[in-house]
């Protein structure tokens, strides 16, 4: 799908794999609009790439917040692609991750594994939605599609960690539902992938540790790059899954063959 005359959303446009993900588009011409919260990251990252990029202050735990972030993106040029990778805040009185039952006998409360679905799962399916409601707006292409929507899931949706319950249900949900959502919007020329990172040196990391710590603890586990995967490894995928046509209604791990 050639984009130099269309325009992108990228939630969570101002981290690790969002910032990456802008940087390559915009490259092939896309107008991208960076949707995030780290308003400093999202500004200087717009500034920096010009070409009528910008960004929206956008709330994914807000239908509005992301109507309007997405309302942005399509008033720039038809929206012909939308990429979900947005973190999201902790539970309130969450430390991290919790088991179900932890050492104290202590189970995990339900307010706590209901809050990680709603910041993980139920956001992405409403930016899914609402970038969908906007590209069926679209004139086809000629090659009768009119966009595609890339969420994020993780290699935790497959084999989730001790403490990972409510992490590992919502990044299922986002392999469970790529294929459906891919059915749903096959009628109208839309396509929806999803991609299951391992462990990638991001934002994410660096709030507690440095690169060299962060490479020291978790590449190891990586069999083959013996790494920490790099952002714009994630940002080569999803570009080639916007210019092949024929990827559709499936996740992609992106591991460097991980399996915990
Ligand atoms: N880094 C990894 O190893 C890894 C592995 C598998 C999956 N993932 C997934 O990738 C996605 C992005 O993670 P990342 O590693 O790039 O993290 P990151 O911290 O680098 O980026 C996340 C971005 O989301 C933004 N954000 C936070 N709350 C938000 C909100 N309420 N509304 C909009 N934006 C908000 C942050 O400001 C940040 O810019 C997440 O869904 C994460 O679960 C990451």
């Amino acid at each position: 799908m050639d984009l130099s005359q269309a325009s992108v959303i990228v939630t969570g446009g101002a981290g690790g794999f969002g910032s990456a993900t802008v940087r390559r588009l915009a490259k092939q011409g896309a107008k991208l609009v960076i949707a995030d919260v780290a308003d400093e990251r999202g500004e200087a990252l717009a500034k920096a790439l010009g070409n009528g990029c910008v960004y929206v202050h956008t709330d994914i735990m807000d239908e509005a917040s992301i109507e309007k972030a997405v309302q942005t993106a399509a008033d720039l040029a038809p929206l012909r692609a939308a990429v979900i990778v947005h973190g999201g805040p902790r539970a309130p009185g969450s430390t991290g991750p919790a088991r179900t039952v932890n050492r104290e006998g202590k189970r995990l409360p339900l307010a706590q594994f209901a809050h990680t679905v709603n910041v993980y799962l139920n956001s992405a399916f409403a930016v899914t939605s609402i970038a969908a409601e906007a590209m069926a707006k679209n004139m086809p292409l000629a090659s009768n599609q009119r966009g595609v929507i890339i969420n994020t899931a993780s290699i935790a949706g497959y084999e989730g960690q001790a403490g990972q319950a409510a992490y590992s249900a919502a990044k299922g949900g986002i392999i469970g539902m790529t294929l459906t959502i891919a059915r749903d919007l096959a009628p109208i020329g839309i396509r929806a992938m999803a991609i299951a990172p391992g462990t990638f040196l991001t934002l994410a990391y660096a709030a507690s540790m440095t690169d060299e710590q962060a490479q020291a603890k978790w590449g190891p586990m990586v069999p083959n790059p013996h790494r920490m995967g790099d952002p714009d490894e994630y940002a080569v995928l999803a570009a080639h899954i916007v210019e092949n046509d024929f990827l559709n209604g499936t996740t992609i791990r992106l591991d460097g063959a991980q399996r915990f």
